[in-house]
């Protein structure tokens, strides 16, 4: 049976098998940076020996993350961070130290289906707790923190804004999980992938100071650079040098660290990117709205659109070029993702949608 996780983008064999080529479609299924990789990154992976080993502990990359998210009040130094092939070798990483086969993780749901990918491969129970899919999508924190004290998992996995719901946690509500994950010795790994597209967002830095949290982060998504895959994990010294033991050298390879260097010394990319996906997801949502679709709010860069049947929305407007995200995986086949594209793109995806409902009303 195969029980890999979910992702919901078109693969290879799909488009084969449906005649398509990647480069006619418009791809709303990832949700990444609308504006592109910033400008330096080409020429700085230019400059990569490729005949060099890269760096196994990824040096420079480290020193750029902790120049990136010091300020003068708070220095993060580079052994709270551990660079990933992607975020989601870190949480491959996670699963295969912190959990054990009679042991539990919680995931809070629905939600990005590696978390239970990678837990069932370590052997564990796993513990849903499932938002509200009847309202706002949102969790009772306090039924998560009882689970904590009656099953004490020794991973919880929460993602903040959540994937596919744009739920966005405030800080006392993490707070309270990590008050529940300390008294029990779990430990709370919070999933930022999407955090730098949340307008007005708090500060989870702060949270550092507490050895029960990680923050995981996801350069691929930031920058729109998926293919290089990188990501990575801020957490106590102990944690950061535990996970290390574990990871294979070289897994960053040197394109990939080059490239996350460059894009950090961007300095005004990700102000650029929120605005463009704020402008972008207004525009959309109204219209979506306009033609009487349901769309929930959400503080990140996709939205949900209630369709009533995600599998046949897919399947037409994968036939006008356009890929979105069926969530019948997340359990809630209502409804499709689409992530937050270029304003002209969005435009296309309104009149693609408007060419489904007066399908759907001649049939
Ligand atoms: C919530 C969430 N976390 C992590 C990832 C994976 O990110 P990365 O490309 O850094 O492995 C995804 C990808 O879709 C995601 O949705």
């Amino acid at each position: 049976m195969n029980r890999r996780p979910v992702h919901g983008n078109i693969n290879p064999s799909e488009l084969r098998a449906l005649g398509l080529r990647r480069e006619d479609l418009l791809d709303f299924s990832a949700s990444i940076s609308p504006i592109g990789p910033p400008e330096g990154v080409w020429d700085a992976m230019r400059s990569v020996d490729l005949s060099a080993y890269p760096d196994p502990e990824c040096l420079e990359l480290r020193e750029a993350i902790c120049r990136h998210l010091s300020t003068p009040e708070r220095d993060l130094p580079m052994d709270r961070v551990l660079v990933g092939n992607g975020s989601t070798e870190i949480f491959h990483l996670l699963t295969r130290v912190y959990l054990s086969a009679d042991g539990a993780a919680l995931l809070l749901t629905p939600t990005y289906g590696e978390y239970d990918g990678a837990c069932r491969l370590a052997g564990a129970e796993i513990l849903n707790l499932e938002a509200n899919l009847t309202g706002d999508f949102r969790w009772d924190i306090g039924a998560a923190t009882n689970l904590i004290k009656t099953k004490k998992p020794e991973l919880i996995i929460v993602c903040n804004p959540n994937n596919p719901t744009g739920v966005y946690l405030d800080r006392q509500e993490l707070e309270d999980l990590a008050g529940a994950a300390r008294d029990f010795g779990s430990l709370l790994v919070v999933d930022e992938a999407y955090l730098s597209f949340v307008e007005n967002s708090w500060d989870s830095l702060e949270l550092l100071d507490r050895p029960e949290i990680m923050l995981v982060r996801s350069m691929t998504k930031d920058y729109a650079q998926t293919a290089l895959r990188l990501g990575y994990a801020l957490a106590s010294k102990e944690v950061v040098s535990r996970l290390r033991q574990y990871q294979p050298d070289w897994s960053v390879n040197g394109l990939a660290q080059k490239a996350g260097v460059s894009a950090l010394e961007d300095v005004g990319y990700l102000a650029k990117a929120r605005k463009a996906v704020f402008s972008a997801k207004s525009y959309l949502s109204e219209e979506l709205k306009a033609l009487g679709l349901g769309v929930p709010p959400s503080e990140a860069n996709f939205i949900l659109i209630k369709v009533g049947d995600a599998p046949k929305w897919r399947s037409a407007l994968l036939s006008k070029g356009i890929v979105v995200r069926d969530c019948t995986s997340f359990g809630l086949p209502e409804y499709i993702r689409v992530g937050i594209r270029p304003i002209a793109d969005c435009q296309k995806l309104a009149a693609a949608a408007v060419e489904v409902i007066q399908a759907a009303l001649a049939d």
